[in-house]
């Protein structure tokens, strides 16, 4: 047993995906979250800028005693995941592989399409990971600049938001029965995403498949949280306006929560 908390990173708010998911499946497991709004988005930026980026927010969440750390963030597992695991003496993990093997698993033609920011379809990190487990597997991989700063301005349900997804995304109609939704921010727009590609396509949210990873890990170390019967306590942070984060993060997540401001 270990009543410490799970630390979450991400360039934002798209870890809120992993967080809703995480705490519909363990609901006793505390939560320290720390997204880095005022300099999202990461995709766009080089490799060397979002590793220490990614190393600021690890260290912050080491800050906070937590006993495991998740990046829910595929931009920042894509850069920095393996580096920071092989370091840290505690459990790391990342959004990257329980999205691909998912993908594997629901795809029936054997066509994948993997959406994500310019440096997650760059690394081509999905491709390596799903081909190295099903090599005959064919990845289409797309990136979606526009979308991470639609969900950061609260403004996922939009009618531009719709514009963006339609053109984004026409291209990949019809040719894939399969699509990861390989960045964390993503499935805020899943009804959009659905709507553009249409009800036979299977979206893959690759946070929420590393939330029953999560578990897997908590047992697999013997470091659940003890069930005290205390309602868990959460701690959310943001580099840019707390308002703003609790804004989209209430309306996500169903609930009130505290948020901080903090400068890294
Ligand atoms: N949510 C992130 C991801 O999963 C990063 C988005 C960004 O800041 O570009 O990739």
């Amino acid at each position: 047993m270990d009543n410490r908390p799970i630390g979450f990173l991400d360039s934002g708010v798209g870890g809120l995906t992993v967080v809703r998911e995480l705490m519909r499946q363990l609901p006793h497991e505390e939560i320290v979250y720390i997204g880095d709004s005022a300099r999202a988005p990461y995709g766009p930026r080089p490799a060397e800028q979002i590793r220490e980026y990614t190393w600021e927010l690890v260290q912050f969440l080491v800050t906070k005693n937590v006993k495991m750390i998740v990046f829910a963030c595929n931009t920042a597992t894509a850069v920095a995941w393996e580096e920071v695991k092989a370091k840290l003496d505690i459990p790391v993990l990342g959004v990257i592989l329980p999205g691909a093997s998912s993908a594997i698993k629901a795809s029936k033609s054997g066509k994948i399409g993997v959406l994500g920011t310019a440096m997650t379809i760059q690394s081509d990190i999905y491709r390596e990971k799903i081909q190295a487990l099903s090599p005959d597997t064919e990845v289409t991989s797309l990136a979606c600049p526009k979308f991470v700063p639609l969900v950061e301005s609260n403004n996922y349900q939009s009618s531009l938001a719709k514009k963006v997804v339609y053109e984004t995304l026409r291209s990949l109609k019809g040719s894939v029965d399969t699509v990861v939704l390989g960045c964390t921010h993503y499935p805020l727009l899943r009804p959009i995403i659905q709507n553009v590609l249409g009800q036979d396509v299977t979206l893959i949210d690759s946070g929420a498949e590393c939330a029953r990873d999560i578990s897997v890990l908590l047992n697999y170390f013997e470091i659940n949280h003890s069930r005290t019967g205390n309602q868990p306590q959460h701690f959310f942070y943001t580099t840019a306006s707390p308002a703003a984060f609790r804004e989209i993060a209430e309306n996500w997540l169903g609930k009130d929560i505290q948020v901080e401001h903090v400068t890294l």
